[in-house]
Order: structure tokens, then C-alpha cells, then sequence
């Protein structure tokens, strides 16, 4: 298995991987493998949109040198789980605003010392902001309709000035039927008027139809 240029990442032809912190423990039914005697987890690009990206080629710096992130619309903690294991002396705050889906997440910071859970509405950062005071990079997953806003307002809340960025945003639902162009240039648009500098736009094909990542530096 060999290193890549992001932070706690492993690589072994197309698989990635990150060094198990719970060893034994599996969070989403995937395949552990041992390398060298240590633990590592298979990071599946089909169920996390993150390592999608970083196949697809994600920008080197984009998760180097992470000591705090805001991560939001954790669900049950699928990608939040390979970055506590990718950045271990990092804190990773975490907001999802289902209840339902906020049990296992709770469940899993139990065992994972460097995530902390926050039930909230990503659409009112005012209600965290203190609580997370400033992060280096801000992740966001919510699928929903003001998603470019929502991370716009996120980062003026709590994101360090030069600090990175990634939204994954959805392009495609059974419901919508605009272009999926027409919505990520409007997103770029937010992006930009809310005074962010979008770095790159990757489609996660094959991995997912419905997702563009779009990185930012603000
Ligand atoms: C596609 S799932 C996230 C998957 C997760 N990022 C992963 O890769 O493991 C979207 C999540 O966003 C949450 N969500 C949607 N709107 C939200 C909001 N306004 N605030 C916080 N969480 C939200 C949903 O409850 C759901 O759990």
C-alpha cells in the first residue's frame, strides 16, 4: 500500500484505504485488509462522495495539514469515518439535523475521540458558530435545494480566511428537471458573490450520477 498526497490516505491500485482508529471495527460493512501489521479500511468511492472525488483527482493540498474542519450533513459518519482515521489530531465537527441518523453518528464520535457531533440545521450556523469558532476546511453533503447558499453563509460563519472548501452539490433528483449545468453555474455564481474562489469542478462519475464536487479557497 502506498501513501498519497493527501494526508492519511493509502493507495493499492484503485483502491484507496485509511489506517483503521478502531481496529476490528467496521463502520459500513467494508473490507479491512492488514498491510505491514496494521489495519487499514477500504474507503468505497460508490458510498462516500469524498473518496469518489479524490479518484476522480482532487486538488493535493485539498487535505493536507488539517488540524479542525466542519463537516456538514454527517448522516451515519460513512466519509466522516475515514477522516478521523485520515487526520487523528484533528477536530471534526460534525452537524446533521436528523435524529435519526444522529444516533449512530453519536454512536461512532463514542469511539472516535476527534469527531464532534453537533445536532443542527446547517441552514442556521449562528446556532455553532461559537461552539466552532474557526476551521480550516468546511465539507458539505446536505442535498439540499439553497446548497451553494447554505455553504456560502457556513463559511463566513466559521471558515479561516485561506482556508479550503469542498461542496459536494446535486445536480440531479427525480424532481428536478434543470439542466445539471445550468445548476453549478449558479452555484458557482453563489459561491463566488459570497466571496469564495472556486478551484475546481469534478464530476464523480462513475461513481455517482447525481454529484459535481465543486473546491473553494476562501
Ligand atoms: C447524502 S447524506 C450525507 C452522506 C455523508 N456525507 C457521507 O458521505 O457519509 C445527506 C445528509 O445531510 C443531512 N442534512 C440535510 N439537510 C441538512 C441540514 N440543513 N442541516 C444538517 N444536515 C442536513 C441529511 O439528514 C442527511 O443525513
Amino acid at each position: 500500500m502506498e501513501r498519497t498526497s493527501w494526508d492519511g490516505v493509502y493507495r493499492e491500485g484503485r483502491d484507496l484505504y485509511t489506517v483503521n482508529a478502531t481496529p476490528g471495527i467496521r463502520v459500513y460493512g467494508e473490507t479491512l485488509r492488514v498491510d505491514r501489521g496494521v489495519e487499514h479500511r477500504l474507503w468505497d468511492p460508490f458510498r462516500s462522495k469524498l473518496a469518489a472525488l479524490l479518484l476522480r483527482g482532487a486538488p493535493d493540498r485539498l487535505l493536507s495539514g488539517v488540524r479542525s474542519a466542519l463537516y456538514l450533513g454527517g448522516a451515519h459518519g460513512t466519509t466522516v469515518s475515514h477522516l478521523s482515521d485520515a487526520w487523528p489530531s484533528a477536530t471534526i465537527f460534525v452537524v446533521e439535523k436528523s435524529p435519526t441518523s444522529f444516533a449512530p453518528l453519536l454512536a461512532l464520535a463514542r469511539r472516535r475521540g476527534n469527531l464532534l457531533p453537533l445536532l443542527a440545521d446547517a441552514q442556521l450556523p449562528e446556532r455553532y458558530q461559537a461552539d466552532v469558532g474557526t476551521v480550516e476546511i468546511l465539507y458539505q453533503d446536505v442535498a439540499q435545494r439553497n446548497q451553494a447558499a447554505i455553504f456560502v453563509e457556513n463559511a463566513r460563519a466559521c471558515l479561516a480566511s485561506g482556508g479550503r472548501g469542498v461542496l459536494m452539490l446535486k445536480v440531479r433528483s427525480v424532481t428536478q428537471r434543470r439542466p445539471a449545468a445550468a445548476i453549478v453555474r449558479e452555484a458557482r455564481e453563489t459561491l463566488t458573490r459570497g466571496g469564495l474562489t472556486v478551484r475546481s469542478e469534478t464530476s464523480l462519475l462513475p461513481f455517482s450520477r447525481e454529484h459535481v464536487a465543486l473546491t473553494v479557497e476562501a
